[in-house]
């Protein structure tokens, strides 16, 4: 890790590492990524995401647990190294459910700007997004046909 990392780009870079989209990068992409990422935290039920806003943060859990509702209807929950808010990137569309903490629960956040002037060229990040986004997709039309 680079000596000059501060404590907060150490911890979230430490956090990077165990994300699987993200841990195939070099330490120094993920130092890039570490600084301009933003800790926040939130209580049990505390709104993180609300559905039909418009959204310009992409979040990465990292401690706790939060639940993925559409509707009132729960999709998925989510822990420590799942990634959400990754469907307003592609588009200035409204956040497609809402998210929700179950628990004390912290997460790293990304403005979509800084976001895509980092992941622009790395092509794994993307992959990484896109088949998520896909499986995603799927679950939620086959939950809208149950
Ligand atoms: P976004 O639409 O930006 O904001 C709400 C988020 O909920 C969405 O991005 C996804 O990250 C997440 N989400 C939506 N549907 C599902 C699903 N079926 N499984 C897991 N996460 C989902």
């Amino acid at each position: 890790m680079p000596f000059y990392a501060s404590k907060a780009n150490r911890t979230a870079m430490r956090m990077l590492e165990k994300v699987p989209i993200f841990s195939g990068l070099s330490e120094r992409h993920r130092e890039s990524l570490s600084r301009v990422a933003v800790e926040k935290k939130f209580a049990p039920d505390a709104q993180i995401v609300e559905q039909g806003e418009k959204g310009v943060g992409f979040f990465l859990l990292t401690e706790g647990s939060a639940a993925v509702r559409r509707n009132g209807r729960q999709l998925k929950e989510l822990g420590p190294g799942d990634f959400f808010g990754e469907m307003a990137l592609f588009e200035d569309s409204p956040r497609n459910a809402g998210v929700f903490a179950l628990e004390p629960t912290q997460c790293l956040v990304f403005s979509r700007w800084d976001f895509w002037a980092f992941a622009m060229d790395k092509p794994t990040v993307l992959r990484g997004i896109v088949e998520e986004l896909a499986r995603r997709l799927g679950a939620t039309d086959q939950a809208l046909t149950d």
